[in-house]
């Protein structure tokens, strides 16, 4: 993404340059430096550059830009835009690569408690991080680092105590693997706060079920764009740039750039006469992404509609018409808001097809009597609405299943256009 960002910078700070990426090899890189020293007025570099051109600089800390021979992180003015207070606090980092020392640098400075550090090798071998934190953890000022061997005696001898803060310094949940997050959902809830240093999708899947748990969660873009806008600062000492009003401008449009090139689904799920498919619309319009009705494209593919289809096929005919065609739409390669018929994620097979397809699903959750009076249950176009007594036992028995098959869900009896505008804040904002 940092081409696109920086244009967007310098268009919007009127600076006449250009931004190129250029691929080179770890063994090039010494080589290579001064040669782009000579020919650039700047450069920045990524992962995993930043040590070693750091080595190559004589600058004690990792160097992601580069200015008239000198090195400079500005990764770290990124990441201070998480708005978290490290100040006496126990923080646990995920991972342990050149992000995670840069956090755990940043989180010591701000006089953090603790703080822990998880190796990607012991998150992935460890079912739940949750036993890790606290007990005797808490009162070591300075880093631990958790290894494999150490979480196995750390899961006997520490009692459970939640961090007060959690971040995310490793590539889990990164597209094209936005299903996956750190195995942290029990360390997730009210009064922790989350950073998320990974920023497509955006908003990750990890980000999504924190704040579903109550947590305060923040997504990596903000740290993206400020630090590409701290990078242009440092290559334009004489320029003077509004910070906030470059963020407010180009956050959105990397939202919708990222949206555009790595596809990502947002299913609306819930029981019939919640209100998905006018959502749909309204949210998708709102993203910039193609709208899709999961029952309006069944009837389109077999020209019936679905109280046909029950009635001269039944109900497992139309099931696995359902799943094909909800197959072919999440599988195809553009973002979009997918309206899906109430009956959709109960079946094992079809959860299974969303987790791998880069889906993100938000139930809508409405009491059955509000439901039962909207005009929109009617008897006529829904073949399992029988009568009230039976449609209430039916909502009973899947709105657990809404619930627990869920990123995000919504209190959606508000008016249409107020839960449009709570689902986009809680799809992009960066805050809170
Ligand atoms: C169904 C819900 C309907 C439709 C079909 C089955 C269900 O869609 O797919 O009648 O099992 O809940 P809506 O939820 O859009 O009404």
């Amino acid at each position: 993404m940092s081409p696109f960002i920086h244009r967007r910078i310098m268009e919007l700070a009127k600076i006449d340059g250009t931004y190129e990426l250029f691929d080179i090899k770890p063994e090039r890189l010494r080589d290579e430096v001064p040669l782009l020293m000579r020919e650039l007025d700047g450069f920045n570099c990524t992962i995993p550059h930043k040590e070693k051109l750091a080595e190559i600089l004589n600058a004690p800390f990792p160097v992601n830009t580069v200015f008239r021979g000198k090195g400079f992180n500005t990764d770290c003015a990124g990441f201070r835009t998480c708005g978290i207070d490290f100040s006496g606090m126990e923080v646990v980092i995920l991972g342990a690569g050149g992000t995670a020392r840069m956090m755990q640098e940043e989180c010591q400075r701000a006089g953090a408690k603790s703080v822990t550090m998880c190796t990607r090798k012991m998150i992935m071998e460890c079912g739940d991080l949750s036993p890790l934190s606290g007990g005797d953890l808490s009162p070591c000022v300075g880093t631990t680092f958790i290894n494999t061997a150490a979480s196995r005696l750390g899961k006997a001898a520490i009692n459970r105590r939640t961090p007060d803060i959690l971040l995310n310094a490793t590539p889990l949940g990164m597209w094209p693997c936005a299903w996956k997050m750190p195995p942290v959902t029990s360390l997730l809830r009210p009064g922790v706060d989350v950073f998320d240093a990974v920023y497509n999708p955006f908003p990750t899947r990890l980000v999504l079920n924190a704040r579903k748990h109550g947590a305060r969660a923040t997504g990596g873009l903000r740290m993206l764009v400020r630090q590409a806008i701290e990078a242009q600062k440092i290559w334009n000492p004489e320029k003077s740039f509004d910070t906030a009003v470059l963020e407010s401008k180009i956050l959105p449009l990397v939202s919708r750039e990222l949206l555009r090139h790595s596809p990502v689904h947002f299913a609306l799920t819930g029981f019939m006469g919640a209100g998905k498919s006018s959502l749909a619309k309204e949210i998708a319009g709102r993203l910039g992404i193609a709208c899709v009705d999961v029952d309006a494209e069944i009837e389109a593919r077999t020209g019936r509609d679905i109280a046909r289809i029950f009635r001269r096929d039944g109900e497992a005919a139309f099931r696995k018409i359902e799943s094909e065609t909800v197959a072919d739409i999440l599988r195809r390669g553009t973002s979009s808001v997918v309206a899906t018929g109430g009956g959709l994620p109960v079946s094992d097979e079809n959860q299974k097809l969303i987790r791998e397809t880069n889906t993100f699903v938000l139930p809508l959750d409405v009491p059955f009597e509000t439901l039962w009076q909207r005009a929109g249950v009617d008897t006529e176009t829904r073949p399992l609405l029988k009568n009230e007594r039976q449609a209430r036992a039916l909502h009973d028995e899947r709105r657990p299943v809404y619930q627990a098959f869920c990123d995000f869900s919504f209190d959606a009896t508000q008016p249409l256009s107020q839960l449009a505008a709570g689902v986009i804040a809680r799809l992009t904002h960066t805050g809170d």
